[in-house]
Protein backbone atom coordinates (compact mmCIF):
# COMPACT_ATOMS: atom_id res chain seq x y z
CA UNK A 1 0.00 0.00 0.00
CA UNK A 2 1.22 3.66 -0.72
CA UNK A 3 1.67 5.52 2.45
CA UNK A 4 4.08 7.69 1.68
CA UNK A 5 2.85 11.72 1.68
CA UNK A 6 -0.81 10.37 3.09
CA UNK A 7 -2.91 12.12 5.04
CA UNK A 8 -2.91 11.54 8.70
CA UNK A 9 -6.34 11.27 10.48
CA UNK A 10 -4.75 12.29 13.87
CA UNK A 11 -3.41 15.46 15.48
CA UNK A 12 0.14 15.44 15.94
CA UNK A 13 -0.22 16.80 19.47
CA UNK A 14 2.51 17.82 21.58
CA UNK A 15 3.85 18.91 24.50
CA UNK A 16 5.17 18.07 27.93
CA UNK A 17 4.35 14.79 29.56
CA UNK A 18 3.54 14.90 33.18
CA UNK A 19 6.03 13.01 35.54
CA UNK A 20 3.03 10.58 35.68
CA UNK A 21 2.63 9.95 32.00
CA UNK A 22 6.89 9.43 31.76
CA UNK A 23 6.69 7.02 34.49
CA UNK A 24 3.37 5.07 33.66
CA UNK A 25 5.22 4.66 30.51
CA UNK A 26 8.68 3.73 31.64
CA UNK A 27 7.26 0.97 33.80
CA UNK A 28 3.85 -0.42 32.43
CA UNK A 29 4.75 0.03 28.10
CA UNK A 30 7.84 -2.66 28.23
CA UNK A 31 5.20 -5.26 29.76
CA UNK A 32 2.35 -4.32 27.07
CA UNK A 33 3.53 -2.95 23.88
CA UNK A 34 3.93 -5.33 20.71
CA UNK A 35 7.44 -5.05 19.28
CA UNK A 36 8.99 -2.46 17.74
CA UNK A 37 9.31 -3.30 14.22
CA UNK A 38 8.62 -6.64 11.54
CA UNK A 39 5.81 -8.31 11.22
CA UNK A 40 2.68 -8.96 13.95
CA UNK A 41 3.53 -12.58 14.67
CA UNK A 42 0.47 -13.44 17.77
CA UNK A 43 2.84 -16.18 19.38
CA UNK A 44 6.12 -14.07 19.25
CA UNK A 45 4.02 -11.25 20.55
CA UNK A 46 1.26 -12.18 22.83
CA UNK A 47 3.27 -15.76 23.57
CA UNK A 48 -0.47 -17.51 22.18
CA UNK A 49 -1.83 -17.59 18.79
CA UNK A 50 -5.78 -16.34 19.72
CA UNK A 51 -7.74 -14.15 18.06
CA UNK A 52 -6.45 -10.52 17.47
CA UNK A 53 -8.47 -7.41 17.44
CA UNK A 54 -7.73 -4.21 16.76
CA UNK A 55 -8.34 -0.77 18.11
CA UNK A 56 -7.34 2.10 16.50
CA UNK A 57 -7.41 5.17 18.14
CA UNK A 58 -8.16 3.97 21.56
CA UNK A 59 -7.85 7.22 23.44
CA UNK A 60 -7.68 6.06 27.30
CA UNK A 61 -8.65 2.77 26.54
CA UNK A 62 -12.19 2.15 28.15
CA UNK A 63 -13.17 0.24 25.52
CA UNK A 64 -10.39 -1.42 24.97
CA UNK A 65 -9.89 -1.94 28.65
CA UNK A 66 -13.73 -3.18 28.29
CA UNK A 67 -13.52 -5.47 25.86
CA UNK A 68 -10.00 -6.98 27.01
CA UNK A 69 -12.05 -8.32 30.18
CA UNK A 70 -14.60 -9.27 28.72
CA UNK A 71 -12.98 -11.29 26.63
CA UNK A 72 -10.07 -13.09 28.11
CA UNK A 73 -9.34 -16.04 25.24
CA UNK A 74 -8.64 -12.93 22.58
CA UNK A 75 -5.59 -10.48 22.34
CA UNK A 76 -6.57 -6.48 21.84
CA UNK A 77 -4.19 -4.23 20.21
CA UNK A 78 -4.95 -0.48 21.42
CA UNK A 79 -3.49 2.24 18.72
CA UNK A 80 -3.22 5.37 19.63
CA UNK A 81 -0.51 8.66 19.44
CA UNK A 82 -1.15 10.28 22.26
CA UNK A 83 0.78 9.17 25.16
CA UNK A 84 -1.12 10.34 28.35
CA UNK A 85 -3.98 8.72 27.09
CA UNK A 86 -1.87 5.76 26.48
CA UNK A 87 -0.38 5.85 29.77
CA UNK A 88 -3.88 5.85 31.37
CA UNK A 89 -4.69 2.52 29.60
CA UNK A 90 -1.91 1.07 30.86
CA UNK A 91 -2.28 1.50 34.79
CA UNK A 92 -5.97 0.96 34.66
CA UNK A 93 -4.71 -2.43 32.40
CA UNK A 94 -2.46 -3.15 35.67
CA UNK A 95 -4.85 -2.57 38.20
CA UNK A 96 -7.60 -4.26 36.73
CA UNK A 97 -5.08 -7.61 35.69
CA UNK A 98 -5.37 -7.95 31.91
CA UNK A 99 -3.11 -9.48 30.86
CA UNK A 100 -4.56 -9.84 27.27
CA UNK A 101 -4.36 -6.26 26.09
CA UNK A 102 -1.69 -4.87 23.82
CA UNK A 103 -0.53 -1.22 23.14
CA UNK A 104 1.05 0.09 19.88
CA UNK A 105 2.04 4.13 19.88
CA UNK A 106 2.12 5.57 16.42
CA UNK A 107 -0.41 5.40 13.19
CA UNK A 108 -2.84 2.44 12.92
CA UNK A 109 -2.73 2.74 9.03
CA UNK A 110 1.14 2.36 8.72
CA UNK A 111 0.66 -0.90 11.06
CA UNK A 112 -1.85 -2.12 9.36
CA UNK A 113 -0.28 -1.33 5.87
CA UNK A 114 3.50 -2.56 6.83
CA UNK A 115 2.86 -4.96 9.66
CA UNK A 116 -0.36 -7.07 9.90
CA UNK A 117 -0.75 -9.91 7.70
CA UNK A 118 -3.67 -10.53 5.65
CA UNK A 119 -6.47 -12.40 6.70
CA UNK A 120 -5.20 -11.98 10.42
CA UNK A 121 -6.90 -10.20 12.73
CA UNK A 122 -10.95 -11.29 13.93
CA UNK A 123 -11.48 -7.59 14.51
CA UNK A 124 -11.20 -3.86 13.97
CA UNK A 125 -12.39 -1.26 16.07
CA UNK A 126 -13.06 2.53 15.35
CA UNK A 127 -14.70 4.04 18.39
CA UNK A 128 -15.46 8.29 18.24
CA UNK A 129 -13.06 8.33 15.19
CA UNK A 130 -11.62 12.39 14.92
CA UNK A 131 -14.55 13.40 12.96
CA UNK A 132 -12.95 16.24 10.75
CA UNK A 133 -15.90 17.89 10.52
CA UNK A 134 -14.52 21.11 8.24
CA UNK A 135 -15.02 19.87 4.51
CA UNK A 136 -11.50 21.14 3.84
CA UNK A 137 -10.18 18.55 6.47
CA UNK A 138 -12.90 15.63 5.45
CA UNK A 139 -9.80 13.73 3.41
CA UNK A 140 -8.34 12.99 6.84
CA UNK A 141 -11.43 11.01 7.97
CA UNK A 142 -10.10 7.23 8.75
CA UNK A 143 -12.98 6.32 6.66
CA UNK A 144 -11.86 6.38 3.32
CA UNK A 145 -12.30 3.79 0.48
CA UNK A 146 -8.55 3.07 0.93
CA UNK A 147 -8.56 2.40 4.53
CA UNK A 148 -11.73 -0.08 3.48
CA UNK A 149 -9.23 -1.75 1.53
CA UNK A 150 -6.89 -2.38 3.90
CA UNK A 151 -9.16 -3.48 6.23
CA UNK A 152 -11.33 -5.83 4.32
CA UNK A 153 -8.40 -7.48 3.49
CA UNK A 154 -6.64 -7.80 7.18
CA UNK A 155 -9.52 -8.86 8.80
CA UNK A 156 -9.79 -12.93 9.03
CA UNK A 157 -12.33 -15.06 7.37
CA UNK A 158 -15.78 -14.05 9.33
CA UNK A 159 -13.99 -10.79 11.06
CA UNK A 160 -15.82 -7.60 11.23
CA UNK A 161 -15.52 -4.19 11.45
CA UNK A 162 -17.01 -1.89 14.29
CA UNK A 163 -17.46 1.53 13.95
CA UNK A 164 -19.52 3.98 16.21
CA UNK A 165 -19.77 7.71 15.87
CA UNK A 166 -21.62 10.45 17.63
CA UNK A 167 -21.34 12.91 14.75
CA UNK A 168 -24.11 12.93 12.22
CA UNK A 169 -22.12 14.35 9.52
CA UNK A 170 -19.31 11.44 9.91
CA UNK A 171 -22.07 9.09 9.79
CA UNK A 172 -23.29 9.80 6.76
CA UNK A 173 -19.76 9.88 5.48
CA UNK A 174 -19.23 5.80 6.63
CA UNK A 175 -22.60 5.46 5.61
CA UNK A 176 -21.78 6.37 1.72
CA UNK A 177 -17.96 5.08 2.05
CA UNK A 178 -19.28 1.49 2.32
CA UNK A 179 -22.07 2.11 0.28
CA UNK A 180 -19.47 3.26 -2.60
CA UNK A 181 -16.71 0.18 -1.35
CA UNK A 182 -19.41 -2.12 -2.41
CA UNK A 183 -17.31 -5.20 0.05
CA UNK A 184 -19.04 -5.24 3.13
CA UNK A 185 -22.64 -6.27 4.41
CA UNK A 186 -23.61 -3.85 6.73
CA UNK A 187 -25.30 -3.86 9.79
CA UNK A 188 -26.01 -0.61 11.79
CA UNK A 189 -27.78 0.08 15.09
CA UNK A 190 -26.00 -2.28 16.81
CA UNK A 191 -24.36 -1.29 20.08
CA UNK A 192 -21.79 -3.88 21.28
CA UNK A 193 -22.91 -5.22 24.81
CA UNK A 194 -19.40 -5.15 26.45
CA UNK A 195 -18.60 -1.39 24.96
CA UNK A 196 -18.59 1.30 28.21
CA UNK A 197 -19.98 4.69 27.68
CA UNK A 198 -17.20 6.42 28.26
CA UNK A 199 -14.73 8.55 27.06
CA UNK A 200 -15.81 10.69 23.73
CA UNK A 201 -19.53 8.93 23.57
CA UNK A 202 -20.04 10.25 27.34
CA UNK A 203 -18.94 13.51 25.90
CA UNK A 204 -21.34 13.19 22.90
CA UNK A 205 -24.38 12.09 24.94
CA UNK A 206 -24.27 14.67 27.20
CA UNK A 207 -24.42 17.08 24.75
CA UNK A 208 -27.57 15.48 23.43
CA UNK A 209 -25.73 13.93 20.78
CA UNK A 210 -26.80 10.81 19.52
CA UNK A 211 -24.82 7.41 18.38
CA UNK A 212 -24.61 5.89 15.28
CA UNK A 213 -23.17 1.94 15.32
CA UNK A 214 -21.75 0.19 12.41
CA UNK A 215 -21.05 -3.29 11.96
CA UNK A 216 -19.42 -4.35 8.55
CA UNK A 217 -18.43 -7.97 7.43
CA UNK A 218 -16.65 -8.05 4.23
CA UNK A 219 -18.78 -9.64 1.89
CA UNK A 220 -16.54 -12.88 0.97
CA UNK A 221 -16.66 -14.03 4.60
CA UNK A 222 -20.01 -13.38 5.47
CA UNK A 223 -21.50 -16.17 3.61
C1 LIG B 1 -11.87 11.46 19.17
S1 LIG B 1 -10.63 10.45 19.89
C2 LIG B 1 -11.58 9.04 20.45
C3 LIG B 1 -10.81 8.23 21.44
C4 LIG B 1 -11.56 7.00 21.97
N1 LIG B 1 -11.83 6.03 20.90
C5 LIG B 1 -12.84 7.38 22.67
O1 LIG B 1 -13.93 7.02 22.20
O2 LIG B 1 -12.77 8.04 23.71
C6 LIG B 1 -9.86 9.79 18.43
C7 LIG B 1 -8.49 9.20 18.74
O3 LIG B 1 -8.02 8.54 17.57
C8 LIG B 1 -6.62 8.74 17.49
N2 LIG B 1 -6.25 8.49 16.08
C9 LIG B 1 -6.77 9.05 14.97
N3 LIG B 1 -6.21 8.54 13.87
C10 LIG B 1 -5.31 7.61 14.29
C11 LIG B 1 -4.41 6.75 13.61
N4 LIG B 1 -4.32 6.73 12.27
N5 LIG B 1 -3.63 5.93 14.34
C12 LIG B 1 -3.71 5.94 15.69
N6 LIG B 1 -4.53 6.73 16.39
C13 LIG B 1 -5.33 7.56 15.70
C14 LIG B 1 -6.42 10.16 17.99
O4 LIG B 1 -5.09 10.39 18.45
C15 LIG B 1 -7.43 10.23 19.13
O5 LIG B 1 -6.86 9.87 20.37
Amino acid sequence: METQGRVRSYNARRGRLSALTVERMETLAPRHAIPADGPLVPEQAFGRTAPVVLEIGCGHGAAALAYAAAHPGHDLVAVDVFTPALARMLAEAERQGLGNIWMHQGDAVLLLADRVHPCSLAAVHVFFPDPWPKAKHAKRRFVSRQNLDLVADRLAPGGHLLLATDHDGYAAHVRSELAAHGGFDVTEGERPPWRPTDGFEAKGLAAGRRVSEFRAVPASSSG
